[in-house]
């Protein structure tokens, strides 16, 4: 059995004992929960998290929230001001990993190292109904989050619904070598995985390194999430949207996966760019053969 599969038998217990104090289906036990969890485990054991590196936060549907009101507090925690503003958002509920979370532990604790919080009818600031036992509070990254949830649910038509921070090891390298451009390091991933332009056609955008948390980060990451679902955070990391966390997931995958090929071929030919890569016509092909709209700017 896997460390996950025993950490939901874990879950089934404690929450078959929830279940006998309060009627309904448990918050660990909904099924955007699960994906929640699963997504903070799948990641852990990719090598994204260090320590508490990265986090993860879902937009709840109205449906999922009325199903776990009868688990939120009956005193909610006081109102916290998120330092950032968004209209989009206003009334939202997200779910949140913890600050300073080591996403292993959100498995087998997740009303301790997640939690769910309402925004206010202003936009601008949180409270905890759910989880975060134990004085915990959102992501210091939820200003980020918050920011790139209300661009992409405007660009989406209320389609996205997760946003995903990490570090993964080759993306981060790539940013020590290539310009903060995002026409450069798209190439770059573009011309070294065929599957590169399926997964992020619009491109990957890139920021210079800044001041993680900051609500300057936050403004910036947003911005560039009008355009690409995708965002590279020099020399730290990578903020990655999407519908659901099967998607969101696999777009994280696939950018590292296209990061970790070119670091490698460009290791084995002595650190200058690779030989081999995939022509601009063939990158053109595949996004034709897929019908998908190629962020034509990108290309040669
Ligand atoms: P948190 O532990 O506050 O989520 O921060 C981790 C991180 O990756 C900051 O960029
Ligand atoms: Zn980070």
């Amino acid at each position: 059995m896997g460390f996950f599969d025993s950490a939901q038998e874990v879950l089934d217990k404690g929450v078959s004992a929830a279940k006998g104090a309060v009627s309904g289906v448990a918050v660990e036990q909904q099924a955007f929960m699960k994906g929640f969890v699963r997504l903070c485990n799948d990641g852990w054991n990719q090598g994204w998290h260090e320590r508490n590196g990265g986090n993860l936060t879902y937009r709840m549907t109205p449906e999922e929230v009325s199903s776990c009101r009868t688990f939120f507090y009956d005193a909610p925690s006081s109102w916290v001001a998120l330092g950032v503003q968004a209209d989009d958002l206003r009334g939202e509920f997200f779910a949140v990993t913890g600050s300073g979370t080591h996403l292993h532990n959100v498995a087998l604790d997740p009303d301790r190292n997640a939690g769910i919080v309402e925004i206010n009818s202003a936009g601008d600031a949180w409270r905890i109904v759910w989880g975060l036992k134990g004085g915990g509070v959102p992501t210091s990254e939820f200003p980020s989050h918050f920011l790139c949830h209300a661009v992409r649910k405007r660009v989406t038509n209320g389609a996205n619904r997760v946003v995903y921070h990490a570090h993964p090891t080759a993306i981060g390298a790539c940013t020590l070598v290539l310009p903060a451009d995002a026409r450069v390091v798209t190439r770059a991933l573009w011309k070294s995985l065929t599957e590169g332009v399926i997964a992020f056609p619009a491109g990957v955008g890139v920021l210079p390194w800044m001041v993680p948390g900051s609500s300057e980060l936050a403004q910036a990451t947003s911005r560039q999430m009008g355009t690409y679902e995708a965002v590279v955070w020099a020399q730290h990391g990578l903020m990655c949207a999407g519908t659901d966390f099967d998607a969101t997931f696999g777009l994280m995958q696939a950018v590292e996966k296209a990061a970790d090929v070119y670091v490698r071929a460009r290791s084995m030919g002595g650190g200058g760019e690779p030989a081999n890569v995939i022509s601009d016509e063939g990158i053109r092909a595949t996004a034709a053969a897929y019908r998908l709209p190629v962020n034509e700017a990108f290309l040669d």
